[in-house]
């Protein structure tokens, strides 16, 4: 197997006759046929070749190509949005009676999945608290057929077990899909222990540079077999555009987490010396609760630092207010530093209640740490919260 990088910078699609060195934009819906008998065979599926660009095209080929090379994995399919990778990898994999066994700290769109639309199929969820692996167990039911976990969580940044998910979802003969979007392939390989599939919203730092969304859905040929069908039917295609973009993005993955993961340990531990800041969360931190788990499947610990912010909603909106360079936005893994604060904005419509089991206190506060100069977001963050 080629190394991280050369997979990330070599991983082509054909030249052409023109002998481009980098590759083009194909920028087609369809592709012609050479006389009827290839058109037959093409459609039969006895020859593998581009038909019309909602299955496949050579753009999004390659994406997918890499990411599946980059997870360890052996086929995949790319997604419109990270969404649409997680509604179409479930929809393929779920029927109607069936039920899903989740961690509660999921993105909020995944949330809503679970709780207000597949409830229309009769699909059931339950809930595990980010703490309680073991309790995963106990909720299984004779119609379980998927574990969904996202590690470091949303907006939280808990560390769940991989191993631990792995052997469970081995042991009950269950689907262990995981959402890998704030790790990217770069940091952690969930396949190495034991998971089916691997979900990545690519519209964050696969992108890096908050210019394009997109998904992937990567895992054995025999699953991604069934995901394409569903979604060769059904729609939910990568554009062309979008993957030449993120095929590009994946070039520079490395050295950018490798700048990330710096900048986000050192705002860490700039904000656990702060006396505004309390609860400190990055999975490298030593006082992470799941430091030992986050050491052991993660490379570094990503570009998320989670806080919260003494005095609650109050105190987190005035300190959201007095940022001058960290952008108020709700994206996330852009080369720009983004705070949130999930509990006046993305989460407001949640009771206390509500907010309490998904783990996000009123003064939680989430930094997307950029690739700005380190003393400057430093510098800001601090006057935010001093002042
Ligand atoms: C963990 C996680 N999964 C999925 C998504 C959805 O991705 P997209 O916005 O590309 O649909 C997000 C978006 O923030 C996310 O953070």
């Amino acid at each position: 197997m080629e190394n991280f990088e050369t997979i990330a910078v070599r991983t082509q699609a054909e030249r052409t006759g023109f002998q481009e060195h980098s590759v083009p934009l194909y920028l087609t819906s369809s592709y012609v046929f050479e006389d009827a008998e290839e058109m037959r065979a093409s459609f039969a599926e006895e020859k593998e070749r581009n038909i019309y660009s909602r299955f496949t095209n050579p753009n999004t080929s390659e994406f997918v190509e890499k990411i599946a090379k980059m997870e360890g994995a052996e086929a995949g399919y790319a997604f419109a949005t990270g969404m649409s990778a997680v509604f179409s990898t479930l929809a393929t994999l779920l029927d109607s009676d069936d039920h899903i066994i989740s961690a509660r700290a999921v993105f909020g769109s995944t949330h809503s999945l679970f709780t207000k639309f597949f409830p229309k199929w009769n699909i059931s969820h339950s809930y595990f608290n980010v703490n309680e692996v073991d309790k995963i167990e106990s909720l299984i039911k004779p119609e379980t057929k998927v574990i969904f976990a996202e590690t470091p969580t949303n907006p939280g940044v808990d560390i769940l077990d991989l191993e631990e998910l792995g052997r469970i979802a081995k042991k009950h003969d269950l689907l262990l899909v995981i959402d890998n979007c704030f790790a990217t392939p770069y940091l952690q390989n969930p396949i190495k222990f034991g998971a089916d599939l691997v979900i990545h919203s690519a519209t964050k730092l696969i992108d890096g540079q908050g210019r394009v969304l997109g998904g992937v859905t990567v895992g054995s040929g025999e699953l991604i077999r069934e995901i394409y069908l569903f979604s060769r039917n059904t729609g939910p295609a990568l554009s062309p555009f979008n993957a030449w973009v993120l095929s590009k993005s994946l070039e520079t993955l490395a050295v950018r987490l490798d700048r990330h993961c710096e900048n986000a340990l050192k705002v860490a531990e700039f904000l656990e010396t702060e006396n505004n800041a309390e609860n400190v969360k990055y999975p490298f931190l030593k006082s992470h609760p799941q430091y030992e788990i986050a050491k052991k499947q993660m490379k570094q610990g990503g570009n998320i630092v989670s806080f919260e912010i003494r005095g609650g909603i109050e105190a987190g909106r005035k300190f959201i207010d007095k940022l001058e360079l960290c952008s108020r936005s709700a994206n996330l893994g852009d080369t720009r530093t983004i705070v949130t604060h999930p509990a006046s904005t993305t989460h407001s419509k949640l009771s206390k209640e509500e907010l309490a089991a998904a783990g996000i206190s009123e003064g939680l506060v989430r930094v997307s740490v950029g690739l700005e100069s380190v003393e400057d977001i430093i510098k800001d963050l601090k006057n935010a919260l001093n002042n």
